[in-house]
């Protein structure tokens, strides 16, 4: 079943291109124009605010979506991990569209949570990948991810689903409360219709990336960082590299960085820095050079245009596409899993079934 692939985790990372399409398909309409989620009557115009709430790389796909809702939507969305939410016990606000986000759809502590808000959000939406779990069953209504079976403990399909998923809910929002018209919508779903063949490109990276990985493996500490809504997929990087290398690894928004951590810089830990260029470029390239400054050995991940702006002094380049920033986040997460797998592979690490973890949480 994993075909011409070693591991599960390969051939669902192989799958993203199709699943992705397939994805975004389902919630458009057939002329590709207008988001169309099918039975489901949303109206966005009843909500106030959003609450994410999910665990691990699914409360990533939420930290992500906050940016999009917030930036596109101008909808204020709060995100917080299912095991912190369900025992703080925050007051739900009214007019609150409650979110949770669940490739299986058993987690326990997301299931907990959105539980817990049945009786006080206005609305309970689950964006899962089994249309039949407990978490889908129980909300008012349940947007599939079309990922298909997810085999690999590290979830990758799954991620790149949920964000098309959620990329398509932000521009129903948006539209549905007068801050996109119908152009604007068109030209956003026809920059998320890019992304599958941006994604057969990014795979394209994939001997380049296991060359890099070879140094990745003899590193005992990484960092990732990234600003705006790349900031959540340096925490994706990091958190898949530990999940299945075994290396400690660390996710941080760029102007953090001197806060802090830059204090663990030295030659020996390699810095990714995920940097589409966007609005923000200039200032992630900043973080780079005081990353350099303290001999740090940056890979940079970004499009042509950006590495021709900044490459000097930094150890390792991988040339993405150049995509919309709106679709960045989906696309910057195949590099985030490639080193992933590729650091884990060489390190000889089981990455199908990583120790100590499972792939659905059931018990807290
Ligand atoms: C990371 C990973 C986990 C899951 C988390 C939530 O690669 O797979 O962090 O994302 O356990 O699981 P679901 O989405 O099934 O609720």
């Amino acid at each position: 079943e994993k075909g011409n692939h070693k591991h599960f985790m390969a051939k669902e990372m192989h799958e993203q291109p199709s699943v992705m399409a397939y994805a975004l398909n389902n919630y458009t309409t057939p002329d590709g124009l207008k988001v169309e989620i099918s039975g489901v009557d949303l109206d966005f115009t009843r909500y106030d605010r959003v609450t994410m709430v999910a665990c691990g790389t699914a409360y990533l796909a939420a930290h992500v979506a906050k940016y999009w809702f917030e930036q596109v939507a101008r909808l204020p969305v709060e995100i917080e991990v299912a095991s912190e939410f369900r025992y703080r016990e925050p007051p739900i606000a009214p007019r609150t569209l409650a979110v949770f986000i669940s490739q299986s759809g058993e987690t326990a502590d997301t299931l907990a949570a959105l539980r817990y808000c049945r009786d006080k959000a206005e609305t309970i939406l689950s964006i899962i990948n089994v249309p039949t779990s407990t978490i889908a069953r129980e909300s008012d209504h349940a947007l599939p991810i079309f990922a298909g079976v997810e085999i690999g403990v590290a979830s990758t399909k799954a991620f790149t689903c949920q964000l098309t998923v959620l990329a398509a809910v932000t521009l129903l929002a948006a539209r549905q409360r007068g801050e996109i018209d119908s152009d604007r919508e068109a030209e956003l779903l026809a920059q998320l219709g890019t992304v599958p063949g941006a994604m057969v490109d990014a795979l394209a990276l994939e001997p380049q990336i296991s060359s890099i990985c070879w140094d990745l493996s003899k590193a005992s500490d990484i960092l990732f960082l990234g600003r705006g809504a790349m900031y959540p997929l340096a925490l994706e990087g990091a958190l898949k590299l530990k999940e299945i290398s075994y290396i400690h690894a660390e996710g941080y928004a760029s102007g953090e960085l001197k806060h802090g951590p830059i204090a663990l810089i030295d030659e020996t830990v390699p810095v990714v820095v995920m940097a589409p260029t966007d609005a923000l470029f200039e200032k992630s390239v900043s973080n780079m050079q005081e990353v350099m400054a303290r001999g740090g050995k940056v890979l940079l991940i970004s499009d042509a245009e950006g590495l021709a702006s900044a490459s000097d002094g930094i150890w390792k380049s991988l040339r993405m596409p150049k995509v919309d920033p709106f679709v960045a986040p989906i696309l910057y997460a195949l590099p985030a899993q490639l080193l992933a797998y590729h650091t884990a592979t060489t390190k000889g690490t089981d990455v199908d079934q990583p120790r100590n973890l499972a792939k659905s949480v059931t018990v807290e």
